[in-house]
């Protein structure tokens, strides 16, 4: 029998309130009382096994990224514009000021590198990721420095991972000096050739040349397969007390990526998510990664997650806000995908938060 008094400690959030508050806030499980039991259930159940685990290897972990906005779609475009966002500080006053402490910053780098030598960051990009990093850094929130879009390495690894050590051997001497609420997050969503075991020795390689100059500094490191959680769980990553882990989720991807236009085929729209064996499914994926999480004793991060703008927003609320819940449940911080270029938490036309969106990520 569970204790609900040691279950609401364990979850660090009461089930019964939250699916209260997720029926209230966005008739999330309108649908029948039967889900939101089950829900509940899952909920329980996968506390339990929590605390089963916490027995055996459990440490607390402390991340220093709770709630954090991907600032997607600007500086990973070709240039800075061309997806059609350029940040303005002042997204970065909405973001701060809506209760977000984390900004991640994708940056397509392998655009702004030379193809040989020392593989020269342009000095320009350089200036802008200072200036939006020192205005995040200023309003005390943490960043996320990331290598975004590097599609050549995932297919001919053996020619660019030495110009990806290049340019973090660069990253890592221009920000030396910066507070550690500075993050440097290795590689997005390593995939195809860039295979689990070669993802863990390229991230052995470059923590080791960050570690040169800068001990303090969190790192944070994606796994391969799309940095998914069958990518995570299989990987060894390098024992470090200042490593951050990252895994994305977007199951189950017909769902999330309805009408997404950018991958094809294009999951058809229309497309619903919540019933019970989708919870029970989700609840389950977020387990298996805080077992792997516990049995590394190392901060988790979800570092992506959304649904992509085609969905209603009733049915991107109700994934989005079961997302956030069980990863708080499970201690993991979160970046939701994305600000105002797609998957969108905020409407750049209206000048405003999507508001259930919003509520989904911030609410109670
Ligand atoms: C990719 C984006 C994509 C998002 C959702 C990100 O990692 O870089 O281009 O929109 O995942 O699929």
């Amino acid at each position: 029998m569970i204790d609900p008094n040691s279950l609401i400690r364990r979850l660090g959030v009461d089930p019964v309130a939250l699916l209260l508050s997720n029926t209230l806030m966005g008739k999330l499980y309108d649908r029948s009382v039967r889900v939101v039991l089950a829900f509940a259930l899952t909920l329980a159940v996968s506390a339990a096994c929590v605390s089963d685990l916490g027995s055996v290897a459990y440490k607390p972990l402390v991340s220093p990224v709770q709630r954090c906005m991907n600032l997607s779609g600007a500086l990973e475009g070709p240039s800075e514009g061309e997806w059609g966002y350029t940040v303005r500080m002042s997204d970065i006053d909405k973001i701060a000021d809506a209760g977000f402490d984390t900004i991640r910053l994708p940056v397509r780098w392998s655009a702004h590198a030379g193809k040989s030598g020392r593989y020269e960051l342009d000095s320009d990009m350089l200036a802008r990721t200072d200036e939006i990093i020192d205005y995040a850094l200023a309003k005390d929130m943490n960043v996320i420095l990331n290598v975004h879009h590097y599609y050549q390495i995932h297919h001919n690894p053996s020619k660019h991972e030495r110009r990806l050590e290049g340019i973090w051997n660069q990253l890592a001497a221009h920000y030396a000096a910066y507070p550690d609420t500075l993050i440097f997050e290795v590689l997005n969503e390593p995939h195809t050739k860039m295979t689990v075991e070669r993802t863990d020795a390229l991230n052995k390689r470059i923590v080791a040349n960050i570690r040169k100059t800068q001990t303090d500094r969190w790192i944070l490191l994606a796994t391969a397969e799309w940095g998914s959680l069958p990518g995570l769980i299989e990987s060894q990553p390098p024992q470090d007390p200042r490593i951050m882990l990252s895994w994305h989720y977007y199951d189950p991807f017909s769902f999330t990526h309805q009408g997404a236009e950018f991958f094809k085929p294009t999951p058809p729209i229309g497309a619903q998510w919540g019933n019970e064996d989708d919870l029970a499914r989700m609840t389950a994926d977020f387990r298996a990664a805080a077992a792997f999480r516990d049995t590394h004793g190392m901060p988790l991060l979800l570092g992506e997650f959304g649904v992509f703008d085609a969905a209603s927003v009733e049915e991107r609320v109700k994934w989005i806000s079961t997302v956030r819940h069980l990863s708080e449940a499970n201690q993991f911080g979160w970046c939701h995908w994305g600000f105002s270029s797609n998957f969108q938490a905020y409407d750049p036309e209206k000048e405003a938060w999507i508001e259930p969106i919003r509520a989904a990520l911030l609410g109670d």
